[in-house]
This record gives C-alpha cells, structure tokens and sequence, in this order.
C-alpha cells in the first residue's frame, strides 16, 4: 500500500471512529430520554448512517493491515472478515430511526469494536507517541462507560433530584445522571443522589466495583505510562547512573570519567542511544538493507568518492560499513601495527601522524574528495604506515578486510580509485 493510501485509511479511521462514537453515546440516550428534540439532528443522523453504509464497502475492500494487498485477498474469505463485515453491515442499518424505543438498536454498537481495533493498530504504529495515545484511549473509553451508566441510572428511574430542586428536563436529569455515574466511578460517593429500588442498589454496587477495579487500573498503570514516555531517556540516565557507580567504585581516574561521561552525552545528543548496529542485526535481510540504505544515504550520497557509484555498490556499502565513534585525542589507527579495517570518515576531523609521533602528515575530514584512511595496510598488506588521531569527535564508518577485498574484486572502478589515492599517499608502498 502506499503511503498516501495508508493516509487515506487512517483518516477515514478517525471519521467512523467519531461517527460510532456518536451513535454509541446516542442510542442509549434516546432509549432512556424518549425522543429528545436536542437530539434530532436529522443531517448529522443522515451524514453518519452514509458514512456508516460506505464504511461496509471501505472495510470490505481494504487491504489487511500488514499484509501486501496481493496476498491479502484470496479466493477464500476468512471467517473473521464475515464476522466483521457483519458487524460493519450490521451498524450500517439505521435501526436507531426506526426502533428508537426498542433495545434492538444496541446491537449496533458492535461496531465499537472496530474503534478498540484501530486504536490498538493506532498504538502500535505511533512510534513517538504510543503512551500518550495510550492515555487518550483511556480517557475515551471512561467517559463513554460513565455515559452508559449514566443512561442505566435512568433507565432505572434513579433519582436526578438535588435537595433543593426539581428537575424536569431530559437534559438536567442526564447531567444528574452523568454527576451520579462519575462520583461512583471515582469512587467519591458524595451521596447527595442514592439509590432506593433494589435494582438501583444493585446496579450502584456493581459500578462501586467498577469503579474501585477502574480506580485500580489508573494508580498502577497511569504512573508507568508517565514513566515511560520518554524511554529512550530513561535508559540514558539509567546508564549514566550504573556507569558513575561503576567509575566511582573502580577509582577512574577524574580525566578518564569525564571522557567516558562526554563519549556518551554525545552519543545520546547524535544517535539518541540507539545502537544502530544491534537494531539492523534485528531485521530481516530485505528489510535491513532498506534501513541501513537509508541511515547511510547522507553519508554515502555526500561523499565525492561514491559519485556516480553504481545502484549496487552503494546497496554494498551501505550492508558492509559499519558506524564507530572516536572522541578527541583517540589513536584510531597506529603506525606499525596490522590493519584489519579502513576507515570513511562521516563527520569530524583526523590528523595524519607520521610514524615519529609528531609530524602532521595531512588532516582528512569529511569534506574532503577521498574521507577515507586505512586502506594502504589491507591494499598491501603491509603493517600501517602512520597512525590516525581524532582532532574531534569522529562518527566514522568502518569496513573490514573481507568486506574490503570482496568490494574491491567487485567494482573495479572503486578499486581503482581508491588504489590510485593510496599511492599518491605513500608513493613507493612495497608489495608483500
Ligand atoms: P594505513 O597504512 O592502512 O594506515 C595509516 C593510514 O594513513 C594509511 O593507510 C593512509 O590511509 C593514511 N595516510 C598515510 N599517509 C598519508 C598521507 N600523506 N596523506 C593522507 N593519508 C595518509
């Protein structure tokens, strides 16, 4: 599907959405009112039963959420899609108009559980918000139980007389209502409206319970919903705060904490803490490449070197590099020692060291035509000719010798290029 379809949907998700929401909240009314003449909005009942009968058509054609549209319609229909289109057909008949006085138009409100449906694919797909929509949906389904039993507490001729007044209108005996059902519910029981039938007192018990178990149901979750509105955070300082004890307890020295403290502040501020590498390793082949194409395509498509590339080799490099961070005065590479990966620098700057330690050869930095070093020990295979300090912090991508040589066998062209700047680099390099 694509996404302007799955635009499409979900905007006309949140328009059944409503609509159901009115004809929940208006069905019972009507039931226990009689024909209140507030509620006769004949184009609203007209535009929601459209709405509704079109919603049959909508929910019967539309693609399985999940599914690719191919796959998702088969020659047999499963028995849940009956069910569904049952219920949507169902609440689609405007009983409502013609029954008003029967309980037979309740049935219609089936079709809520299309709603609790769609949030819970609406959670699942918030990927920012999915607490705080979490919380919304609570609040929507309290306050339209509470109207349900507001509606019962006057199906059940409950009193909707304050002390001193005498109510008459359907509207104030559904506000005293609404008043009785919430302070139940919330377990606050003013008792200014009491029950005095044997059903009324059934019926306050039951909401009692409701409301205690409700009650229950808000101290133990809401405070975890706030919690973890912002995970990611979370972790964060969750870590910061193992990582002191850690340092604290193993006398790390001040100079080094603080390094360590400023290596992970940057992450966090750069990457949000996200190990980059973990969640690819998560995904699926096709999948994966898809995202790492994407989180290396500012580097790839900004770097002179990969100009031109070809389709194939940018997918290559994008699977193959792998992200590493480096923090000011870090030795990347020394001289002398064996190489195993060469290195593209993604932002920040390094210096060149020569192999005395002192002599700053060149600065390579992101901008540069070829940001890359560490080539020269794997083309060679000799031990590596100068050693590479981060000037700043450095997020560098890393490619390693298998990598490398499967790469380079595969596009010549790379392979030229890069060979012909390593040279330039080191004029004379000797051959193993
Ligand atoms: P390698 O020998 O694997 O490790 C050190 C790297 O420093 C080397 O590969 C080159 O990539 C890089 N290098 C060496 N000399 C120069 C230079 N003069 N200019 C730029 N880069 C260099």
């Amino acid at each position: 599907m694509r996404f302007d379809q799955y635009r499409s949907y979900h905007v006309w998700d949140v328009v059944i959405a409503l609509s159901v929401t009115c004809v929940a909240v208006e069905i019972p009314l009507r039931l226990v009112l009689g024909d209140v003449p507030a509620l006769r909005l004949i184009a609203l009942e007209g535009a929601i039963t459209l709405i509704l009968c079109l919603d049959v058509f909508v929910q019967w054609y539309r693609p399985e959420s999940g599914r690719h549209p191919a796959t998702s319609r088969s020659s047999r229909v499963a028995p849940a899609r009956v069910v569904w289109f049952s219920i949507d057909l169902l609440a689609a008949i405007p009983l409502r108009l013609f029954l008003s006085s029967t309980i037979l138009p309740l049935v219609q409100l089936a079709k809520l559980a299309r709603v609790a449906q769609r949030m819970q694919q609406w959670r699942h797909h918030a990927v920012h918000h999915a607490n705080i929509l979490r919380l919304v949906f609570f609040a929507y389904w309290l306050l339209l139980t509470a109207h349900w039993l507001a509606c019962g507490w006057l199906a059940l001729n409950g009193n909707t007389t304050l002390t001193d007044q005498v109510v008459v209108s359907g509207f104030r005996r559904y506000l005293r209502a609404l008043y009785w059902s919430i302070t139940t519910l919330a377990t606050v029981g003013y008792g200014d409206l009491t029950p005095t039938t044997d059903a009324q007192i059934v019926f306050t018990m039951v909401v009692m319970l409701l409301g205690v178990a409700i009650y229950g149901y808000v101290i133990g979750n809401v405070a975890s919903l706030l919690a973890n509105i912002d995970l990611a955070k979370r972790h964060y300082l969750e870590h910061m705060e193992r990582l002191g004890a850690f340092m604290h307890y193993r006398n790390i020295p001040l100079i080094l904490q603080r390094r360590l403290r400023d290596y992970y502040a940057y992450l966090w501020e750069n990457r949000l803490g996200y190990d980059e590498v973990s969640i690819l390793a998560d995904l699926p082949e096709s999948l994966r490449t898809e995202v790492a194409l994407f989180l290396r395509r500012d580097f790839i498509e900004h770097a002179p070197l990969f100009k031109g590339a070809s389709h194939e080799l940018v997918r290559e490099m994008a699977l193959q590099l792998h992200p590493v961070v480096f923090t000011p005065g870090d030795y990347i590479v020394r001289a002398g020692q064996r190489g195993r990966h060469m290195y593209f620098i993604s932002r920040g700057t390094v210096e060149v060291l020569a192999p005395d330690g002192h002599t700053v050869l060149a600065t390579l930095t992101d901008s540069d035509e070829f940001p890359f070093f560490g080539e020269h020990a794997l083309l060679f295979s000799q031990p590596r000719n100068a050693s590479i300090r981060a000037v700043d912090y450095c997020d560098l991508y890393t490619l390693d010798k298998d990598a490398f040589d499967h790469v380079l066998a595969q596009y010549p062209d790379f392979a030229a290029e890069i060979k012909e700047e390593a040279e330039k680099r080191n004029p004379h390099p000797t051959t193993a």
